[in-house]
């Protein structure tokens, strides 16, 4: 390579890392895999360690990777939050420890001892603590400046807002601490969320990491503290006033007495024992398997906090520790077909038939393609050569093709117009990624229908769970939901663990679920945005459920608190003829389709009938609520926001957004003297 190309391809390597750097910690959202970030780092290292004159402060490889956004406070962190180098396979292991032995004087040798630990796949966080409370928490950000996220980290189960957390263990607090740890969620959490996100067709996240770092970085506390976050420390930054710590087994041992939550999976070798630590830490896939949560390898840190100290930094990677990685969990392989499977929530996914392929020590044949636009938006075609990702026991999944090897054979994957398990036609809404099956008799999502049919949310049958929507659907006695009320008993009695007690109760339960309110039988439908709230507002406006089977879009959505979403939701479930179907079979089966007799008060004669209200403000003499009841007495409602439905906005003094809401929509604003005139 000439010396301009040299430069250039230096210059590019440092443009493009940093650009995954942005993509990875900025936004959340990485464009290449681990691996091929870790091709070009080194790529980008070996030429600068070859090329001094090449050599740059500014370049990525000295600085830590990261970025701070401005949506939260700066925290300046106490020292620079470093980060890891990368140790690929056995021999690079061995070189990291006989560097170790070079750089340590003799008499020190026969000390040298290692602390293992899993290397959490999650995002660095800074804990700091004064006098025992926990006062502030931060991101790494770009390593010395990190992003104040102290509120969301409050709402971490595991997080000891004040230490010792369990005063009868005996440990010194510590004056001043400063902790690194890891925030994560599990795998299991991470598909759940995932799956309800996709159900209510919100917003879903690639991998467990990003679900944390989405979560983590929340601008809202009370929404973080939903979500499954978890964590581990693993380092102190800071001690003051606390006891005194000469190695990092000790620091682990401290943390965990002060209630900090330090993983079981740790383990201290002697340097004589490195062939046995090498042993246990080639096959971290094993643990990976046990827990619940994404390792990203093996950490190997030295145990001697005075050896640390002497062995020092290398840029921004620290001597003393190393990451273990096997770089085994990417292959390529051919993908031999693409074939769509439907999900329990109707969601159809492309998976990827691939030519068998060991990965990480198992063989890999199937991988996930997640939706439609995953495939068109990679270029992957049926025939392709793929770069294919197993991590830990999550689904593999194909990363990529690798266009260079196509031979002109390669065809084009198209999603199916109609479902291939039940033949209906599928829908895929404007914005979303998923494409749905909406068929509610679909085998595919027969189970999950049942459950939710029969849980007390929807019509709440008692004794009727899983195991029987289970036992049921594959029996064959339920083939669509109206089957539950048409189950043949005699043959229910004589399976295995139904005695006639057990029968009766669920006959019973079944029957008399018969006579729930309308509202729960649309409810138990299952129709996309029809919960417990929407179901009583529609079933408020009609006489049974035939009436809103006939429904337009139009009218629906003139119906306070339906909006298009639900309105269009709606439409579309009844229009198709197996759900209208399923709907008589129900009234035949004895099943209650109308809507509650209406209140017998003449509501139109009210003043306020047909009227909606929002209230805001401090009122001179009512409270809300008074204000609330006053309305609701004289035949009007209210509700929490203003919308262009909202007839009249009550406003007292200190009235924010809601005012300026109403004023731009032109809602008449009313103050609690003009309520009073007008209710008569
Ligand atoms: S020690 C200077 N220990 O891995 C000490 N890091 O690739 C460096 N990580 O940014 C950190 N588990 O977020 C350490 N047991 C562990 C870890 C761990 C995960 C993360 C950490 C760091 C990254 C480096």
């Amino acid at each position: 390579m000439t010396t301009d190309n040299l430069r250039t391809r230096v210059d590019q390597l440092r443009e493009q890392v940093r650009y995954h750097q942005y993509r990875y910690y900025v936004l959340d959202d990485p464009a290449v895999s681990d691996a091929e970030f870790d091709a070009l780092f080194r790529e980008l290292q070996a030429l600068e360690a070859e090329h001094p004159d090449l050599q740059d402060p500014n370049s990525p490889t000295v600085r830590v990777g990261g970025v701070v956004s401005d949506r939260f406070r700066r925290v300046e962190h106490p020292t620079p939050i470093l980060s890891l180098a990368n140790a690929f396979g056995e021999a690079d292991l061995r070189a990291w420890r006989d560097r170790l032995l070079r750089l340590l004087p003799e008499e020190e040798q026969s000390n040298l001892a290692y602390v293992v630990e899993p290397k959490f796949d999650g995002l660095t966080v800074v804990l700091h603590f004064a006098d025992g409370r926990f006062v502030l928490g931060a991101t790494r950000g770009d390593g010395e400046v990190g992003e104040d996220i102290t509120p969301n980290l409050r709402t971490l189960r595991e997080m000891p807002l004040r230490i010792p957390a369990n005063p009868d263990v005996a440990a010194v607090t510590p004056t001043r601490l400063a902790v690194r740890g890891e925030t994560y969620v599990e795998v299991a959490e991470f598909e759940s969320f995932n799956q309800r996100q996709e159900e209510q067709g919100e917003r879903t996240y690639a991998n467990p990491r990003n679900f944390a770092a989405g979560s983590l970085r929340l601008l809202d506390s009370g929404i973080s503290a939903r979500r499954p976050l978890k964590l581990w420390t693993y380092e102190i930054l800071v001690l003051e006033g606390g006891e005194e710590l000469t190695g990092h087994w000790q620091t682990l041992d401290y943390l965990k007495r002060l209630g900090f939550p330090v993983s079981p999976e740790v383990r201290r070798f002697a340097d004589a024992d490195f062939d046995e630590l090498a042993r246990y830490v080639v096959d971290w896939h094993d643990l990976r398997r046990r827990l619940p949560f994404e390792l990203d390898g093996m950490v190997i840190k030295v145990d001697s906090l005075a050896q640390r100290q002497r062995l020092g930094y290398t840029g921004k990677d620290p001597r003393w520790a190393v990451a273990y990685k096997s770089g085994g969990e990417e292959a390529t392989t051919k993908l031999v077909d693409i074939f769509v499977k439907v999900g329990r929530t109707g969601a159809l996914t492309p998976n990827a038939v691939l030519a068998p392929v060991p990965i990480g020590g198992v063989v890999v044949s199937a991988a996930t393609l997640h939706n439609e636009d995953y495939v068109r938006d990679l270029d992957i075609r049926i025939g392709d050569t793929v770069l294919v990702k197993r991590a830990g026991d999550v689904i593999p999944k194909v990363l990529r093709p690798l266009p260079e090897l196509r031979d002109g054979s390669e065809r084009e994957f198209r999603m199916p117009e109609i479902c291939p398990v039940c033949g209906e036609a599928v829908v895929r809404h404007p914005g979303e990624a998923a494409t749905y099956c909406v068929n509610n008799a679909c085998p595919a999502q027969l189970v999950r229908r049942v459950e939710h049919f029969v849980s007390r949310g929807a019509m709440d049958i008692r004794g009727f769970g899983i195991k029987q929507g289970e036992l049921f659907v594959e029996k064959g006695y339920i083939r669509d939901l109206a089957d539950i009320y048409q189950l043949p008993w005699d043959e229910i009695a004589a399976l295995e663990g139904y005695g006639d007690k057990r029968v009766e109760n669920l006959k019973e339960g079944v029957e008399a679920s018969k006579a729930q309110p309308v509202a729960r039988l649309l409810i138990g439908l299952g129709i996309r945005f029809v919960g417990e709230v929407v179901a009583e507002e529609i079933m408020a406006h009609f006489a049974d459920i035939f009436e809103l089977m006939a429904a337009d879009e139009e009218t629906l959505n003139a119906i306070d608190g339906i909006g298009p979403k639900i309105a269009e939701s709606l439409v579309e479930f009844f229009a198709l003829e197996t759900n209208r179907a399923l709907v008589q079979k129900f009234a035949d089966l004895g099943v209650r389709t109308t809507a509650e007799a209406r209140p017998q008060v003449d509501a139109e004669a009210l003043p306020f009938s047909g009227l909606t209200f929002v209230i805001t403000g401090t009122l001179p003499s009512m409270s809300r609520d008074d204000a609330s009841d006053y309305i609701e007495a004289h035949g009007g409602k209210v509700t929490g926001s203003v919308s262009s439905k909202t007839d009249f906005l009550v406003a007292g003094e200190k009235a924010g957004s809601k005012l300026t809401k109403a004023e731009q929509l032109g809602v008449p604003v009313l103050s609690e003297e003009e309520l009073r005139q007008r209710g008569g």
